[in-house]
């Protein structure tokens, strides 16, 4: 990764370059592997990008693994800038990209513009992304005319869930991986940088990813991409419900997290919390005077009629 100085390295002292748009772009003509999880908050940020992945996506999953929807058709555009700016302040290294949330730029596109423009100004973004191929040629062109990086997404695009009756793998028919590869050429066209292939056949995302100058970024869409994303939340093992095929599993949060809070309820139940060591007593002369008084004041009270 090249030297570039890093506009949000603030007062921390932690790392002082970080990842751009021109250089996720050089990756893929390196041939560098592209990686790229999701982030909602200041902690989870902070850890994926202090462990150096490339891109942040502060992505509209949230509604489900964050906020307990169903889908993620009811996230708003308040709530995904509030997390974008928590997001926001625990990224120095990684790209960090906002998902627009649905409704936010099915819209005129004036009006998907300045909302756009709200994550770059009001939360920091350095990208959006934004779902749809070749209906989204003009507004993602219009995006990239005024700077503001774009990564498309193509296949499984969840803010679709009802007209396409459900997340269900896309591509698998010829016409429909033959749509994909025009989706995939029309976000390129308009001047994308990067294209989520979410759920599609890994022969499908190969041959996009081939053709394409802007690097892939896979998700159930095999190995054949120029990078890969998962969504945080089922990397950790802190999801629930039922998990796709192309989850994999590095970490038991829940259980983990279950034996935490089952061992403090025990400890605080058995007196065992907090302990000495969790404790701040007075210092021996104040202690001293504070029982002395104690001891007056008990006696004052005990000689009251
Ligand atoms: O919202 C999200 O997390 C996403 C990724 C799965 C690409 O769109």
């Amino acid at each position: 990764m090249s030297a570039v100085p890093n506009a949000h390295s603030g007062q921390s002292g932690r790392e002082t370059y970080k990842v751009t748009v021109p250089e996720i772009l050089k990756k893929k003509s390196r041939h560098e592997p592209i990686t790229c999880l999701t982030a909602y908050d200041y902690p989870t940020a902070r850890v994926v990008d202090e462990a150096g992945v490339d891109i942040i996506l502060v992505g509209d999953s949230l509604a489900m693994v964050v906020l307990g929807h169903h889908d993620t058709l009811a996230v708003t555009m308040d709530e995904m800038l509030h997390h974008t700016r928590a997001a926001r302040r625990g990224t120095q290294r990684a790209l960090l990209v906002a998902d627009m949330p649905f409704g936010s730029y099915q819209i005129d596109l004036t009006g998907a513009v300045a909302n756009a423009v709200r994550f770059v100004k009001e939360a920091g973004a350095e990208a959006v992304k934004i779902e749809g191929g070749e209906k989204r040629l003009e507004l993602i062109a219009r995006l990239a005319e005024n700077d503001i990086p774009v990564m498309g997404h193509v296949g499984l695009t969840p803010q679709s869930v009802h007209a396409l009756g459900g997340f269900k793998m896309q591509g698998k028919t010829l016409p429909a991986a033959e749509q994909l590869l025009r989706d995939a050429h029309a976000v390129e066209a308009a001047g994308a940088f990067s294209l989520v292939l979410e759920s599609i056949p890994a022969e499908v995302a190969e041959r996009i990813t081939a053709e394409l100058r802007i690097p892939t970024i896979g998700i159930g869409a095999g190995p054949g991409c120029d990078g890969q994303v998962l969504v945080l939340h089922d990397l950790m093992g802190l999801s629930f419900g039922v998990h796709p095929k192309f989850v994999r599993r590095y970490a038991d949060l829940r259980a983990a997290l279950d034996q935490a809070v089952r061992g403090f309820c025990t400890d605080v139940v058995k007196g065992g919390f907090p302990g000495e060591a969790e404790t701040t007593h007075l210092a021996a002369e104040v202690r001293e005077q504070w029982f002395t008084r104690q001891k007056a004041g008990l006696a004052r009270s005990s000689t009251r009629p």
